[in-house]
């Protein structure tokens, strides 16, 4: 049985769903972005157990996670992300030790603190992660290795620290969103291999160093957002090779020279913003046709 796009007009308190959270037969609830507060009724939770897929995404859940929820063994879909859960979430007796059906995973938007152990082994084998906002602290999350499926990975707006790892860039992501974190160093050369890529967003970092001159390599990017780094080095002409790209941010950076990628006429490219660097040289004139966006100061 499945319950999906439930809306409510008013806001409600979670009591009221108790009777919808007894009915075991459910394998997909969907009951996002409503106005839903209170805890989560954790006794009832333990016999969701045919349970495959839940959204509570954009409530007012509070109240910590039951770690009932991390033993539904079937659970493939969980995003309880922009709520207003509370608590520590430990590894060990997590999802990812408990759950080897899950595959996505979203948890951004709380505010809970991911306990970022080293020795957990993952027993689930992701496409989608999110821990937006979750006060992971130090390198990126080596278990993360583990995860060969992963496509998607949100790690934004968290305390992480230390080098982009060499084996995060070869694991072939489609979209990594890392803005808001304090990374340093350059960003290595097979990032810009991967066939997959396509969203890029590192804004807000302490990035330094050239941008690899392969980056046209990565043809597959969509968007490329780079903002208030401190990248240096000329832009390199390859971006131009990238005809997928729609929204090109280099802004607020120490990027110099007068080599600037020549986009044709016909390149999707909408958006340009490679303002407060420290470029010279001649205006470029050569830009898409579609470009609504351009700003170069
Ligand atoms: C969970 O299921 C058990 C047995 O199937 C039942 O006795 C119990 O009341 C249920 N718990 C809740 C909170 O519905
Ligand atoms: C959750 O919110 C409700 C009201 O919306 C409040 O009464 C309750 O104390 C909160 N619980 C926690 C654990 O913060
Ligand atoms: C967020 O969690 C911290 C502890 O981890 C707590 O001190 C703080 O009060 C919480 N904030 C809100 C808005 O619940
Ligand atoms: C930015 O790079 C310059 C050299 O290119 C360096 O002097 C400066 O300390 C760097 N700033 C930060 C915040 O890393």
């Amino acid at each position: 049985m499945q319950l999906t796009d439930i809306l409510c007009e008013v806001v409600v308190n979670s009591a009221v769903l108790a009777p919808l959270f007894r009915i075991t037969t459910l394998t997909k609830l969907d009951i996002s972005s409503n106005s839903i507060q209170g805890e989560l009724p954790a006794n009832e939770i333990a016999n969701f157990t045919k349970l495959l897929y839940l959204d509570l995404r954009e409530n007012s859940f509070n109240g910590s996670i039951p770690t009932q929820l991390f033993y539904l063994q079937r659970l493939q879909y969980l995003d309880m992300s922009s709520n207003m859960f509370n608590g520590i979430l430990s590894q060990e007796v997590g999802a990812l030790r408990n759950l080897r059906a899950l595959r996505v995973l979203n948890l951004g938007g709380n505010n809970l603190t991911w306990n970022n152990n080293a020795n957990v082994v993952p027993k689930c084998m992701l496409s989608q992660l999110s821990l937006r906002s979750c006060r992971v602290v130090g390198p990126i999350p080596k278990w993360i290795f583990t995860q060969k499926s992963l496509d998607f990975l949100d790690l934004r707006e968290n305390e992480l620290d230390g080098n982009f790892p060499e084996w995060l860039a070869e694991q072939n992501i489609e979209t990594i969103i890392l803005s808001n974190n304090k990374l340093t160093g350059s960003l290595p050369p097979p990032l810009f291999q991967s066939l997959n890529l396509s969203v890029l967003a590192f804004s807000r970092y302490y990035f330094s160093g050239k941008l690899p001159r392969n980056m046209g390599d990565t043809t597959s990017v969509m968007i490329l957002m780079l903002a208030s780094n401190n990248f240096s080095g000329p832009i390199p002409k390859t971006i131009s090779k990238i005809y997928r790209l729609l929204l090109l941010d280099l802004s607020q950076n120490q990027f110099f020279g007068n080599t600037f990628p020549s986009f044709g006429p016909d390149a999707l490219l909408a958006y340009v913003d490679v303002s407060s660097n420290r470029l010279s040289g001649e205006v470029p004139v050569n830009f898409a046709l579609g470009t609504k966006i351009l700003a170069l100061v």
